[in-house]
């Protein structure tokens, strides 16, 4: 069966359009990363739960399954607020915690679970991490929210608008970083390292 994955690219574009900056700590060691996979995990709004799917190639993957906590924040798009934003984006999600302290030259706070908070950030969820989902090239994790605060004002920022304002220089890092990401996760699903969508 050869799939359309034109149709497939199609379908699947623009539906997450919020970025998220995800941040953990396990054994001392804080980190966290940008995700496009951030939302909800149930319905009960008494009871939140939160999913995240992270690649097995990143640093906070591994923090994230040891660890088992996480926040999941969403940044502002206020005009006082966005070169904060920005700030957050392009430290997280530039280059992994393997190579230095992200976190340092961001303003935080520890959560209940000990995790950093973005005090530069609209808003987050942390959580106690209740499932996991292996898939080979990442993991779907899934948490009981244990605490929320509202930080900032404006409203959420989305990745159209992030991107259209982010250096040029750092997009084409980001893009080298995610082809060896990409590389990864076809190497971990056992598949040929040239299937580029045309
Ligand atoms: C907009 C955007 C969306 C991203 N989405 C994801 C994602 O859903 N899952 C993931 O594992 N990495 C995602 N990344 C890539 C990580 O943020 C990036 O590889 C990061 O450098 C990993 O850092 P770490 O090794 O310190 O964990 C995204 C990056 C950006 C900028």
């Amino acid at each position: 069966m050869t799939v359309d994955l034109k149709a497939a690219e199609f379908t699947f574009q623009g539906l997450r359009p919020i970025p998220v900056a995800v941040t953990t700590v396990h054994g001392g060691r804080a980190n966290g990363l940008m995700s496009l996979s951030g939302g909800p995990a149930g319905i009960v709004p008494e009871a939140p739960r939160v999913t995240v799917s992270i690649t097995k190639y990143n640093f906070s993957h591994d923090l994230i399954l040891q660890g088992g906590v996480f926040a999941m924040h969403v940044l502002s798009n206020d005009p006082d607020l966005l070169p904060t934003s920005l700030d957050i984006l392009m430290a997280l999600g530039g280059s992994s915690g393997r190579d230095g302290d992200k976190l340092d030259g961001l303003e935080i706070k520890h959560g209940a679970t000990g995790v950093p908070i973005l005090l530069g950030a609209l808003s987050y969820v942390e959580a106690r991490v209740t499932g996991s989902l292996d898939n080979d090239e990442n993991t779907i994790f899934v948490g009981d929210v244990i605490a929320a605060e509202r930080l900032n004002k404006g409203r959420k920022l989305d990745i159209g608008e992030a991107w259209a304002k982010l250096p040029p220089e750092w997009i084409e890092r980001y893009e080298h970083n995610h082809h060896a990401q990409l590389e990864h996760c076809r190497g971990a699903r056992g598949l040929g390292s040239t299937q580029e969508v045309s």
